[in-house]
């Protein structure tokens, strides 16, 4: 009984731990994140600048303020900010499929390495997805 409990107590945050990934871990692919930005420069790129400094009012979306201001968030977070909020002239005028690609975009931006499949477009699984500042945590 106890034993069955010991095990439970160390099996389930493991299987917690292990449905989580991070921005770390290859989570967007390298011809979406292409995609991304030829749609970033025509619907981003006024405000933000064409390498993600942003000036004035516009904040940056790479660099390490950046990835301060998101850490310990989850991509779903990042995701419907953009999806509601931006482009700040025209909320909401782009698909989830194009936000995703330009999402995929300032992950490149920012140094997170690309793997095989494309970044979701469902909260859901966005939501499993950490944003952390650094890769080991
Ligand atoms: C007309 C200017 C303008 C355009 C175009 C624009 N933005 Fe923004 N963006 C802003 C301003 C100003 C803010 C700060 C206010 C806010 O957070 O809502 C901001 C904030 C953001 C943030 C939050 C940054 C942070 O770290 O808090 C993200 C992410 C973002 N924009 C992404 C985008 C993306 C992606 C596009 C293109 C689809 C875009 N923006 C187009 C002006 C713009």
């Amino acid at each position: 009984m106890i034993r069955t409990i010991l095990i439970a107590a160390a099996v389930i945050p493991m299987a917690f731990a292990l449905a989580e990934s991070s921005v770390w871990d290859g989570v967007y692919s390298s011809a979406q994140a292409k995609r991304g930005q030829a749609l970033y420069a025509k619907a981003c790129a006024s405000c933000h600048r064409e390498n993600l400094e942003g000036h004035g009012p516009t904040p940056s979306l790479a660099g390490e303020e950046f990835r301060d201001r998101w850490d310990g968030q989850t991509l779903d977070d990042l995701f419907e900010k953009m999806q509601a909020t931006m482009p700040a002239d025209h909320p909401g005028s782009l698909s989830r499929e194009d936000n995703s690609a330009i999402l995929a975009f300032m992950l490149q931006a920012n140094e997170m390495p690309a793997g095989d499949r494309d970044l979701p477009t469902e909260s859901e699984t966005l939501a499993k997805i950490r944003f952390t500042a650094a890769k080991s945590k």
